[in-house]
């Protein structure tokens, strides 16, 4: 089994999202002791994100020729959707930024959604092509939003990546979800001590 695990949380040791993917994927070796793990920081090493050069490169015209500036991104993008097509269990640690996820998470899903690769349009409509495998997503917010009046409209991290991740053809989606981290001490070691738990079951 292969296991890809991915922190995007700015904030190193104080993250929540990082101690919970890294029970997450402790649990799944638990499990499974000959998984392999191809563990990827994307706050510590962000892809660039999608300027006019690279989406040319990205999506290249006949005759093109990508400078040799941008071969070390485009190297960059082929190992990042390598490792996300091979994984049979992928963790996503997405800490709720501004009703969203990091800026360097949606810099990676830039890279990994390319057409013929993770989806394609066909005559019926879309078709995603990385099904069958399993994504954790862990969830960690300050405020509270699941199952309030305004998760709806203010809800942009977990929902989004539901959403692309459903385009690329995955179905097994488990959110491990840690909300209320900013609303005091005792909130947010509730809400930990329940994502905590939360990892033994997705195992
Ligand atoms: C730049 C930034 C933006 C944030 N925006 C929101 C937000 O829109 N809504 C929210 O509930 N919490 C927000 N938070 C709080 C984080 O979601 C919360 O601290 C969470 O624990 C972050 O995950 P992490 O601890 O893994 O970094 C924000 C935090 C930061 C650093």
């Amino acid at each position: 089994m292969k296991i890809l695990h991915i922190d995007s949380s700015a904030l190193g040791a104080m993250s929540v999202s990082r101690q919970v993917t890294a029970a997450t994927v402790y649990q799944l070796k638990e499990t499974n002791p000959n998984a392999t793990v191809t563990y990827r920081d994307l706050a510590a090493t962000p892809p660039a994100h999608l300027g006019g050069e690279l989406l040319a490169a990205l999506r290249p015209q006949e005759g093109y020729v990508a400078p040799a500036s941008l071969h070390a991104e485009l190297a960059l993008t082929e190992t990042m959707l390598g490792e996300f097509l091979t994984a049979d269990v992928v963790v996503i640690g997405a800490p709720m930024y501004n009703f969203s996820v990091p800026t360097q998470l949606k810099a990676w899903i830039d890279r990994i959604a390319q057409a013929g690769r993770t989806f394609r349009y066909t005559a019926q409509g879309p078709e995603g092509l990385a099904g069958g495998k399993k994504v954790v997503i862990v969830s960690s917010r300050g405020g509270m939003y699941a199952g309030t009046a305004y998760e709806g409209a203010m809800d942009h991290q977990e929902a989004f990546l539901r959403a692309v991740l459903g385009f690329f053809g995955i179905t097994d989606i488990t959110v491990i979800r840690a909300e209320g981290i900013a609303m005091g001490a005792d909130a947010r070691a509730l809400a930990l001590d329940k994502a905590l738990n939360q990892t033994k079951e997705c195992a």
